[in-house]
């Protein structure tokens, strides 16, 4: 089963730390040697909310030149300031499945926080949209830790080349926001090493600076205070060298979370405001009177310092130009930090669009005489683009989710004024009706048009705001303000109707999307500042739709293996979150209970088509067994010393770990196989393909029927045939194996399904024995 000939060399670089660590943790050793106990915990205590001039901030130590540290949000963008970009959402450059323009946008992104004097840009968000209705999905990379670990490696290289440091965040199951710091997520072990923790390890592999824990207990324990998941997984099996940092009052006490792996607490205060500290000077006298030790705490402080060394932050860094809380003092220069953003930001925008059904040759649109925009989503919000604080509301057409996930709009090119311009051209006749509750109104419009195009929405964000009585969480999956009344009261006067939808997550359509009077469906996410622009790119084929959904659209909602658990939040009591779906999240649980959906995982169409040829397989390296990252065990002990420093196994339960490291080392994660696949375009315009590589492990391996495991884009001209090589390494082919606490690679026969989704009938197919 194993293809005979070797095939080009490949690059076969691959994620693993880095040696800058060692370097800058001796930098951090020696910058911090005659430093007090008071000034180290100043390292790792934040001066309180809304006291600098970032959400959050260290404070600085003039004796020791430290200037502090500006901490700031947010995952798409510079939060709370002016002249910065306002970035597709997370969930919008996993649909591009494009891994140049994940590491772009978050290379432009590192470049903002920057040029703003950003120490710490409070992103990626790699939660793992368990739910469909999850309020903060919007922020994260979809329902796939596979697609969500490529996309968030790629976002912290991008950022962190830039020069900022990034946190990783929400360490670790905040997969709902309604009682999001009064619920526990209870995640059994297996589960949280193939899902849950897969992105954070492919942080880890990017150097990333820190790692926020979240708000909700995991396990019964509170994620800033669980030694397993912090001291454990965290520091020791991934080999962190970095600091973790609280959410914003997550933390819940002062010497448990400082002995079990919290390294920075945020904003600083106990409860917001109330000039109360676990730390500062508790954390002293906890160090002076050895409730904590002080090598404990030299740890903390280095790994703080080491971040900052790290990244260069110790030479010629930007002081910090903005307030977040002060605006118009002479605090805020208003540095205009965009550059040519808007580039990136467009092309992003193009190639997430999702191009769901297209019939009739309803899509390319060329030169129509007419067309009617139906429905609030295409026009500008009556308040204007940052009417909402935090974007904590739904009036007009929706760029951005809500929350501390956000930034403000420079702008915000909507649909209407984009397609106006191309109507211009065109000589298009262009009418619209933005009543959404009034269908008579948009059916008179809509009658006639040669084109009738409806616009929905569906919103959602972070628990501190409600819109429309969704605490964050959506509160059902449909579209909002009567959207699907509207569908269906255009597509009965009109049978060249298009709908376009902007969305956090997946909306239910089984209302209207067999209606054939529906000719075109596109789901455009949340795409930032440029939206209508990268519309009108798709809409008239300039950009020729590569988009594939980053989680799968249901026929109804109970169909997903998962749903948040409602509890009122007036009366908060503490709920377990159970996640019994275990493996089985999005497309997983569609496989394994047969269950079909109306658009999988992966799935988009484009104006081309596409042949693939066989799959291939080789295996590569130097075939030694040593490889076998068992036999070098005792080795793995000495780089968790190095990796942890002195303080870092204060967990008890962690002290007798032998498997530290194990992920980093070349045994596991060194490419081992090369997976390869012919793609050609059979169509007759240019256009990119996404070949997605699916592994079904022997039934035995108790996993899903298909799991996700790479994905390449290739750009092919009509006629034109290019190859997709995938790499695999003995990791992505192993389970976690609970009982010896071990990545162990299956016996027996896998399938290599390479397909255009993760239910394509149509998809290549090999096999390989890689145990
Ligand atoms: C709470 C949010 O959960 C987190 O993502 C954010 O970075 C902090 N607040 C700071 O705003």
């Amino acid at each position: 089963y194993i293809t005979p000939e070797v095939p080009a060399p490949l690059n076969v670089s691959y994620a693993r730390t880095s040696s800058a660590w060692n370097k800058a943790h001796s930098k951090a050793a020696a910058y911090l040697s005659d430093w007090t106990i008071e000034e180290k915990v100043q390292l790792t205590t934040g001066v309180g909310w809304q006291i600098g001039r970032c959400v959050g901030n260290i404070g600085a130590v003039p004796s020791r030149n430290f200037p502090g540290l500006c901490l700031q949000d947010s995952p798409l963008g510079v939060r709370l300031t002016d002249f910065n970009s306002a970035f597709p959402a997370g969930v919008n450059v996993a649909a591009t499945f494009d891994k140049d323009l994940m590491y772009a946008r978050g290379y432009a992104m590192g470049k903002e926080f920057r040029g703003k004097g950003v120490n710490v840009a409070l992103g990626p968000m790699t939660n793992m949209a368990r739910v469909a209705a999850g309020g903060r999905n919007f922020e994260g990379f979809g329902a796939d830790p596979y697609l969500s670990g490529w996309a968030t490696e790629l976002t912290i290289r991008g950022m962190q080349d830039a020069g900022v440091q990034a946190c990783v965040k929400h360490y670790v199951g905040n997969e709902q926001e309604r009682n999001r710091s009064t619920s526990s997520s209870d995640i059994d072990d297996r589960t949280m090493r193939e899902i849950y923790t897969h992105p954070f390890l492919r942080a880890v592999q990017a150097d990333v600076a820190s790692v926020m824990c979240s708000y909700n207990l995991v396990n019964g324990s509170w994620a800033c205070q669980n030694a397993e998941i912090l001291n454990g997984i965290l520091k020791t099996d991934f080999g962190f060298r970095g600091y973790v940092m609280s959410d914003w009052s997550a933390q819940h006490s002062g010497v448990v979370s400082a002995n079990n792996g919290l390294d920075m607490t945020m904003p600083g205060d106990i409860a917001f405001g109330d000039l109360r500290s676990y730390w500062g000077l508790n954390l002293t006298q906890a160090v002076n009177n050895g409730s904590v030790s002080e090598a404990r705490l030299d740890d903390m402080a280095q790994r703080v310092a080491a971040a900052w060394f790290l990244l260069g932050q110790d030479q010629g860094y930007p002081a910090v130009n903005f307030d977040s809380f002060r605006k118009g003092g002479s605090n805020d220069t208003h540095v205009d930090v965009r550059d040519d953003h808007y580039k990136v930001i467009q092309h992003i925008g193009a190639s997430s669009t999702v191009l769901l059904k297209n019939v009739n040759g309803a899509l390319p649109l060329y030169k129509p005489r007419s067309i009617a925009l139906i429905g609030s989503d295409l026009g500008p919000s009556t308040v204007g683009p940052n009417g909402f604080p935090d974007r904590g509301g739904d009036d007009g057409t929706l760029a951005m989710g809500w929350g501390s996930g956000t930034a403000e709009f420079p702008y915000l090119v909507d649909p209407l004024e984009a397609i106006s311009l191309q109507a211009r051209h065109d000589r298009t006749i262009l009418n619209w009706w933005f009543q959404d509750f009034d269908t008579e109104g948009a059916a008179t419009w809509a009658t006639g048009a040669e084109v009738a195009m409806v616009g929905i929405n569906a919103d959602s964000g972070e628990a501190y705001i409600t819109v429309d009585g969704n605490e964050g969480d959506r509160n059902n999956l449909t579209a909002w303000h009567n959207g699907d009344g509207l569908v269906q009261a255009v597509a009965a006067v009109n049978n060249n109707t298009i709908v376009i939808i902007h969305s956090t997550g997946p909306i239910l359509m089984e209302a209207w999307i067999d209606n054939p009077n529906i000719t075109a469906v596109i789901w455009a996410g949340v795409p930032g500042q440029e939206s209508g622009n990268a519309l009108v790119d798709v809409l008239y084929g300039s950009y020729n739709p590569s988009g594939r959904l980053p989680f799968t659209i249901a026929k109804q909602r109970l169909d997903y293996s998962a749903d948040i658990i409602y509890v009122n939040s007036a009366e908060p009591e503490f709920t377990s979150v159970e996640y019994t779906e275990g493996l089985n999240i999005d497309y997983r649980g569609f496989l394994s209970d047969n269950i079909t959906p109306r658009f999988e995982f992966g799935f988009g169409l484009s104006y081309t088509q596409f042949e693939f040829g066989g799959v291939n397989v080789w295996e590569i390296g130097d075939g030694d067994d040593s490889y076998g990252w068992k036999s070098k065990r005792s080795t793995h002990k000495g780089i968790a010393a190095r990796n942890n420093g002195s303080g870092g196994q204060s967990g008890n339960n962690t002290a007798s770990r032998a498997r530290a490291g194990q992920f980093l080392v070349d045994s596991l994660q060194k490419p081992r196989w090369t997976v390869s696949v012919d793609v050609t375009n059979v169509g007759d315009v240019n256009g990119c393909e996404i070949p997605q590589l699916y592994l079904a492990y022997p039934p035995a391996a108790g996993e899903p029927p298909k799991v996700l495991r790479d994905f390449a884009r290739l750009n092919l001209d009509p006629g034109e045939t290019k190859t997709a090589y995938f790499n695999l390494s003995r990791y992505d082919v192993s389970i976690w194996d609970v009982v010896t606490q071990a990545w162990v690679v299956p016996d027996g026969e896998f399938g290599l399904i390479v397909g255009r989704s993760s239910m394509d009938g149509k998809s290549s197919k090999g096999s390989f024995y890689p145990g």
